[in-house]
């Protein structure tokens, strides 16, 4: 059973400048709530019941967010606006999270590292908050039902333009097992287009055996001179099988302008409340 999901948030947010000057891009709303807790959503209806955040700083606005709110439960609660009560209410019971820091922006594989004895000798889920994922079916689901199956660990993947390959961590494929499970030879961290291994690329959602940390503790320092997970997992083949899923769902990066736009016009038109607004929105400004 998968019980923790690592959430890396110590990133300076430099895609998302100037706004993550003084927020951490994690708090960026898509529409009416923080990017974050749409990915805490998705770890709570798949089981999960921690999540541990890697911070670099004291990030205050994701504590005080999580966090009971008194003053306004309870000027809600006088005001009568029960739904509006309930809402901040539950976001403070919603799910335990548990601050671990990385002191130094290694790499993501050093802060996955720093969560070790958070981690506490379990497997475990990772979510990257650069990608969102609209499914009915959670992502990270997915990924824990065939970890279940094949007690193993399983990265989850989507199929992207092979222009783009060298913005992500790529699969290499030993044997494709299904249409959307794949056994993996080998990983490489954002490869020269022309020497990429496949389409696959690793989209933010992993699920893995406790074994990782063995090969994080032992890991050099690898493209741009960080700590790679991808190197991590590239050398935990040499020991165990490790598998990457095609998930289904709609990804949105986040990390990036273009990305962040797009997110929030579909999940408006997925809102009871605001679809037929943003639809005369886009009818009348195009
Ligand atoms: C990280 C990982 C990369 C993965 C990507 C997904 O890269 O290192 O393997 O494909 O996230 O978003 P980053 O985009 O943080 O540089």
């Amino acid at each position: 059973m998968i019980k923790k999901v690592v959430i890396p948030a110590a990133g300076l947010g430099t895609r998302f400048l100037p706004i993550t000057k003084s927020l951490a891009k994690e708090m960026l709303p898509i529409i009416d709530k923080p990017n974050l807790q749409y990915l805490l959503e998705e770890a709570k209806a798949a089981g999960i019941d921690e999540v541990i955040l890697i911070v670099s700083k004291t990030k205050q606005e994701i504590k005080d967010y999580f966090s009971h709110n008194l003053d306004l439960e309870n000027k809600l609660l006088s005001l009568k606006k029960e739904d509006d009560y309930k809402l901040i209410f539950e976001i403070g019971e919603f799910i335990k999270v548990t601050f671990v820091f990385q002191k130094e922006p290694l790499g993501l594989g050093h802060a996955i590292l720093c969560a070790k004895d958070a981690v506490a000798g379990e497997d475990f889920a990772i979510m990257l908050g650069d990608d969102l994922v609209a499914s009915k079916n959670p992502a990270i689901l997915q990924l824990i039902k065939e970890y279940e199956r094949l007690n193993a660990s399983v990265i989850g993947v989507q199929k992207v333009a092979k222009e783009v390959t060298n913005r992500y961590g790529v699969v290499d494929i030993k044997e494709q097992l299904n249409s959307r499970l794949i056994e993996a030879k080998g990983f490489v961290e954002k490869p020269k287009v022309e020497d990429a291994p496949s389409c696959y690329a690793m989209v933010g959602r992993y699920v893995f055996k406790n074994s990782i940390f063995e090969e994080l503790e032992n890991l050099k320092p690898g493209k741009g001179g960080e700590y790679q997970l991808t190197d991590a997992m590239a050398s935990l083949l040499n020991k165990e099988k490790v598998y990457a899923y095609d998930f289904e769902g709609r990804r949105y990066d986040i990390g990036s302008k273009e990305g962040y736009l797009e997110a929030i016009v579909d999940f408006a038109l997925e809102r009871d409340d605001l679809k037929e607004k943003m639809k005369e929105i886009l009818k009348t400004r195009i």
